[in-house]
């Protein structure tokens, strides 16, 4: 970046504005204008507020249609339409569809904007191979950050659609979303331009300060990007205020869904926020938090009047102006704090550098990375609950920050609320906290574990495993559904929405971005959007041409319950496929995939035993995802001298195939080799072999010696995942020997054969290199032929190869 001489160079000019829009005064400032003597902005957050109420009634008439319609195509196959016709006899059964989308920067603004394009059925292609019409049956729409932007891009600009963002999409000519050039050096080369646009949020900031309201980087944040999202508007919509929203027709016909944008309310002097901190709404109407230190909305066209629990200090005067679009959009994504405090030298002269070009003598302010509310809406309000931090209805300012920066980037927190009644929430996940700059799902996780905090202690959130799980079961490689079944969330607070989770995944274009990367080609736009509406797709239903009746499930499915309706079996295999069933990475240990294996072939043994090896190269990014224990093996074959065998590490793993818990024993038998087998054990020739029965295979002539087959005899049949029964430990020989995790019969045999009982192998031991090669590690299975045979390999295969692709190895 150029930042440093463009900032140096930069001379600050007066410019003074005259853009027509609706604020008071046309323009960034605030103004005092008349308003009822007896008027009071705040009200407790006992409910929802009567605006959002009636409007949300006049929104069901409009989603009732176009759900009907879009479950109707998304149902087309099913074979029973009962339940579908049972929802729409009735106007109340009908679900009520929410959508979260995330924040992560540009590149979480393309990638909702992509999915939520999906869902459009402005989309070109959306209602063939897309949810389209899934939008248009929304009833609210909540954004973080990046997603902040998307959303305020398009309710702002009359709810135009992604289409129509693409279709004029280009570099370098003012469109919609053209930041070839970032918003921290907007004239690239041109440094005129830049000087001009700069100059221009100066003089913005000016006017602002000179109305008596303080100013910070927020506010400059949010004017030196709105110009990319405004480009028709005068500066970008210099004097746009939030509120203008009640006016328009595409609102007032409630053609589009109820947007909620959050913030976070630090404690001045504080360095962050956390789960306490309040959580700021802003919505249509209103501007406030549930959370118990405020517990009040303020009706946010009047935000900035002087009030004193809601009344104004000056009795009939009220502000006009400070709901300007920009500064909300500024607070709502405002991360300096956030990139301040990742202490990158680099960043923080700049930082300092925008401060002194755009604060003036505010630029060492403590604030000067806040969103600055002053006057604080909240001032002597007294809904909050006794016993919090009384700062929120105390101070004289209000300091806001990104929502997303607690760590919670999805924003459940407005649309899981018991009281707004959501069936459904589609979280779409940008986030990229995964090494890999993919989401690893730690937004949900946080949201869930909020709730057993104090500021939770009135929200419910569906149940989920930890972030390690998450990934290493792939949860955030496909849709997954969570909270599938109200039967099981009794213990939560209330029954919360399903949550339809559409993380980023790479279709056709490597989505993993960083946050912070603030200029993008309108071809990379392009490719981040179609990404995004693959990956809310399951690309484009190629991936599993049943995904849009799931999504239609999904959406009925609260409903469903609640009436004690007909589940379609088409919605049973749907939540099999779809629904997180509770396992966590404890219950998939030892397991792996044999997805792509690369050669088979077989060898015989000394013995005259036919084994398959199946070689298969995997990445190294599906190893990460398989728990490798290393075992010993020893010899035992044909070792008459009953030589001391050499311990040779190997790493085990244990596919596990679902007929497993129909089987009592299941039991691993390590094979030995002799001294010229065990040169060969790099190879994994002859390692182990399992099957649910014992398969023994044991050296002849050496007593001394013995083969031991562990058996472990599974304590549950009913398909529950126990960890002790997937131990399996074993040694042989005159060495080593490990078994300390066998339960109970360590068959010692004497040598009587080399082969016994075989059955179906549900359980398939693989021995693996250990995986230390950075690219990928091969290792080989061995399966017992005769076992193979009754079954068919193919068919074990298949099934190992099906668990692989749920754990997302494949
Ligand atoms: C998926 O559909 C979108 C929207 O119609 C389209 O842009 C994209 O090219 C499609 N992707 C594939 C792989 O067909
Ligand atoms: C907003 O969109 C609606 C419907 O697309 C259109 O009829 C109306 O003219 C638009 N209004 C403005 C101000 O662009
Ligand atoms: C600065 O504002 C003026 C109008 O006030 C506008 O014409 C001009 O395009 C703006 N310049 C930049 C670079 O944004
Ligand atoms: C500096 O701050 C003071 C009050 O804090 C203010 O009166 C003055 O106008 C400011 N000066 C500039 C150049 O902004
Ligand atoms: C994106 O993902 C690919 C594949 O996982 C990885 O190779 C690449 O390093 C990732 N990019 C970033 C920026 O992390
Ligand atoms: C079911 O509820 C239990 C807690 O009662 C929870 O641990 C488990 O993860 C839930 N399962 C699912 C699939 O949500
Ligand atoms: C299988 O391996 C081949 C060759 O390494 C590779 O091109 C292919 O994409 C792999 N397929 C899967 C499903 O991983
Ligand atoms: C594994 O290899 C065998 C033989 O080469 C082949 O028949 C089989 O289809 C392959 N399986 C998979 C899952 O690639
Ligand atoms: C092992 O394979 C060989 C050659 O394929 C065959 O001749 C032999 O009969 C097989 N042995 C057994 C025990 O199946
Ligand atoms: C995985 O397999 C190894 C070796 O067979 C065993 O030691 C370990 O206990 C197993 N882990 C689990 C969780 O089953
Ligand atoms: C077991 O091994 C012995 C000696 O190696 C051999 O004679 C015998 O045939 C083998 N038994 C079976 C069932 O393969």
């Amino acid at each position: 970046m150029k930042l440093n001489s463009v900032l140096f160079s930069t001379a600050l000019l007066s410019v003074s504005n005259v853009a027509q829009a609706w604020s008071p005064t046309n323009g960034y400032a605030p103004a005092t204008v008349d308003c009822a003597d007896d008027i009071n902005i705040i009200r407790a957050a006992d409910g929802l507020s009567e605006s959002e109420s009636n409007w949300v009634a006049k929104r069901d008439a409009v989603t009732q249609a176009a759900l009907k319609t879009f479950l109707t195509r998304a149902t087309a196959k099913f074979t029973d339409n009962s339940l579908l016709n049972s929802l729409f006899s009735e106007s109340s059964n009908v679900p009520r569809v929410a959508i979260a989308a995330s924040g992560g920067g540009y590149s979480a603004t393309f990638g909702d904007a992509g999915m939520v394009a999906a869902m459009d059925d402005r989309t070109d292609g959306a209602n063939e191979h897309g949810l389209g019409g899934l939008l248009q049956g929304t009833t609210y729409l909540a954004a973080i950050s990046g997603g902040s932007w998307f959303t305020s891009t398009v309710v702002f600009n009359n709810w135009t659609s992604v289409q129509d963002i693409i279709n004029q999409m280009g570099d370098n000519d003012g469109s919609i979303w053209d930041i070839e050039q970032s918003a921290l050096t907007p004239g690239g080369s041109d440094t005129a331009f830049t000087n001009q646009r700069f100059e221009n949020i100066s003089s913005a900031l000016s006017e602002k300060s000179a109305a008596g309201f303080p100013t910070s980087l927020a506010d400059v944040w949010g004017l030196a990007f709105s110009y990319y999202f405004f480009p028709s508007l005068p500066e970008g919509g210099i004097g746009y205020t939030w509120s203008t929203i009640q006016d328009t027709d595409v609102f007032q016909n409630a053609e589009m869904p109820y947007l909620i944008q959050l913030g976070k309310a630090q404690i001045p002097g504080a360095v962050s926020v956390d789960f306490n901190s309040p959580t700021i709404e802003v919505t249509p109407y209103e501007f406030g938090s549930w959370e118990p230190s405020i517990k009040s909305f303020a009706e946010i066209k009047f935000l900035g009047t002087e009030v004193s629990n809601g009344i104004p200090t000056t009795p009939g005067k009220c502000v006009e102006g400070f709901d300007n679009v920009n500064f909300m959009i500024g607070t709502c994504t405002n991360l300096i704090e956030y990139v301040e405090q990742a202490n990158s030298a680099y960043y923080n002269a700049i930082i300092d550098q925008l401060a002194t070009l755009f604060l003036g003598n505010s630029s060492k302010s403590a604030d000067r990375t806040l969103a600055i509310y002053s006057p604080n809406p909240f001032k002597d309000t007294t809904n909050y609950e006794s016993g919090s931090d009384t700062t929120f209805v105390t101070d004289d300012k209000l300091l806001l920050v990104d929502g997303g920066i607690d760590g919670q980037v999805i924003p459940f927190i407005p649309v899981m609320k018991q009281e707004r009644e959501v069936d459904v929430v589609f979280a779409l996940d940008q986030t990229a906290d995964a090494d890999d700059k993919f989401p690893n799902g730690d937004s949900l996780v946080y949201t869930y574990e909020r709730q057993f905090t104090e500021a939770g202690k009135y929200d419910a959130f569906p149940y989920v495993p930890d972030i390690e799980s998450f990934v290493e079961l792939g949860l955030n490689k496909k849709p997954v559904f969570f909270g599938c079944d109200a039967s099981n969330m009794t213990n939560l607070r209330y029954v919360p929405p399903v949550l339809v989770y559409l993380p980023n995944v790479a279709y056709s274009y490597a989505s993993n971005i960083s946050t912070l990367q603030l200029s993008f080609t309108a071809e990379e736009r392009l490719d981040l959007i179609r990404n995004g509406f693959e990956a809310a797709t399951m690309g484009n239903f190629t991936q599993d041409p049943e995904f849009l009746g799931c999504v239609g499930c999904a959406v009925m499915r609260r409903k469903q319950e609640k009436l004690g309706l007909e589940w379609p079996e088409e919605c049973q295999q749907c939540f099999t496929n779809y629904c997180w069933d509770g396992s966590t990475k404890a219950d998939i240990k030892n397991t792996t995939s044999i997805a792509n294996n690369t050669s088979t072939s077989t060898t015989t043994t000394t013995d005259g035993l036919n084994y398959t090896t199946i070689l298969t190269t995997i990445d190294s990014d599906a190893m990460s995802t398989i728990h490798f224990e290393t075992s010993t093996t020893i010899t035992c074959h044909e070792c008459e001298e009953a030589t001391p065998a050499p311990s040779i590490a190997y790493v085990t793993s244990t596919a596990e195939c679902e007929e497993n818990a129909d089987w009592d024993v299941r039991a691993i038998t390590t094979i030995s080799c002799g001294d010229e087998e065990r040169i060969q054990s790099n190879t994994h020739k002859y390692t182990t072999v399992s099957s649910l029965i014992t398969t023994t295979e044991v050296c002849t002539e050496c007593a001394e010696v013995e083969a031991q087959a562990t058996a472990v005899t599974s304590g549950n049949a009913n398909g529950d995942n126990n960890n002790d029964n997937d131990k399996y430990t074993y040694g042989t020989g005159s060495k080593t020997s490990t078994n300390e995790h066998t339960e109970e019969a360590v068959s010692k045999s004497d040598a009587q054969s080399n082969v016994s009982s075989v059955t179906i192998p549900t359980v398939l031991q693989v021995t693996t290199d250990i995986p230390s090669q950075a690219g990928s590690s091969q290792y080989s299975v061995i399966v017992n032929e005769n076992a193979a045979n009754n079954m068919g390999i193919q068919h074990l295969l298949a099934s190992v190869v099906a668990l692989g692709l749920f754990i997302g190895l494949s």
